[in-house]
């Protein structure tokens, strides 16, 4: 390491580390087009990112780790890039299962991946069956997933619950509306980190980070590496959280 470089994993105080981390994994298309190379190439790299930082969360011990992968919005690419993603995405999982379930990640899907190839159906069931009852951290991957989708399923289902007579509407509230949506049962993300300078978030986990962190790094994402991810993680532990109230540390105010 050089010295110039902060040695981030001493830094990082392992007492409050982020317990859910969101990543829009952007640029990969840029990424290979600089050099010279077509947008499925830059896909493939960005799998060497995904890995280092699926490992170093592992590491770290994060609860919770959502990286987002193949949007509603996505659809309107080309057909050729798609279908790359889609089989890129069973190669991804197909490859590295193992690994992860001998770490006790367990994998969750975000989104209506029923809609996906066939092939990419059963890989995905395949994964999510043998982690299923993994106690370590939770691994979601957002495919074919959009917040606004994901808040009107909700809406949908709650209402259906209501109009079945198991739910009363004085009853719809926050907890019960998190509980319908894809995240159901975990915590909002902490941290939200975008790559490739973009400073929007395209449709991503809009419900639930409503009190999130945001970070952005100006690396494309087949540059994103262990280190960018452990100084994001830094860069988080000196923001002061208020949640609306005033207290400038500590968690008191926080409701989860
Ligand atoms: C992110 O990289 C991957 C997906 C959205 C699937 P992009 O493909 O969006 O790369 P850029 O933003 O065009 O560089
Ligand atoms: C967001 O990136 C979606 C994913 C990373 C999967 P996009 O590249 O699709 O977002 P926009 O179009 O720049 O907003
Ligand atoms: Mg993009």
């Amino acid at each position: 390491m050089s010295r110039t470089t902060p040695d981030y994993m001493q830094l990082i105080k392992k007492e409050k580390l982020p317990r859910h981390i969101a990543i829009i994994m952007d640029g990969n298309g840029r990424w290979a087009q600089k050099r010279l190379m077509p947008r499925t190439f830059g896909h493939r790299s960005g799998m060497n990112s995904l890995k280092q930082v699926v490992e170093t969360c592992c590491e770290l011990g994060i609860s919770c780790l959502t990286v987002f992968a193949f949007s509603t919005e996505n659809w309107k690419r080309p057909r050729d890039e798609v279908n790359y993603l889609m089989n890129l995405l069973v190669e991804y999982i197909n490859k590295e299962i193992e690994e992860l379930h001998k770490n006790g990640v367990r994998l969750q899907v975000l989104g209506d991946y029923r809609s996906l190839p066939e092939k990419s159906i059963k890989a995905i069931d395949l994964a999510l069956n043998k982690t299923a009852a993994n106690q370590g951290m939770v691994f979601n991957i957002a495919l074919n997933y959009g917040a606004r989708d994901e808040i009107i399923r909700a809406a949908r289902l709650l209402a259906k619950q209501v109009e079945e007579g198991l739910l009363a509407v004085e009853d719809i509230n926050e907890a019960a509306f998190s509980r319908a949506l894809y995240t159901s049962g975990l915590p909002d993300p902490d941290l939200l980190i975008r790559t490739a300078g973009e400073m929007r978030v395209s449709n991503f986990l809009l419900w639930q980070i409503a009190y999130a962190e945001f970070w952005f790094s100006p690396l494309l994402w087949p540059d994103f590496n262990k280190q960018e991810l452990l100084r994001a993680i830094w860069e988080f532990q000196q923001r002061d959280r208020r949640f609306g109230g005033l207290k400038t540390n500590g968690q008191e105010g926080h409701h989860a």
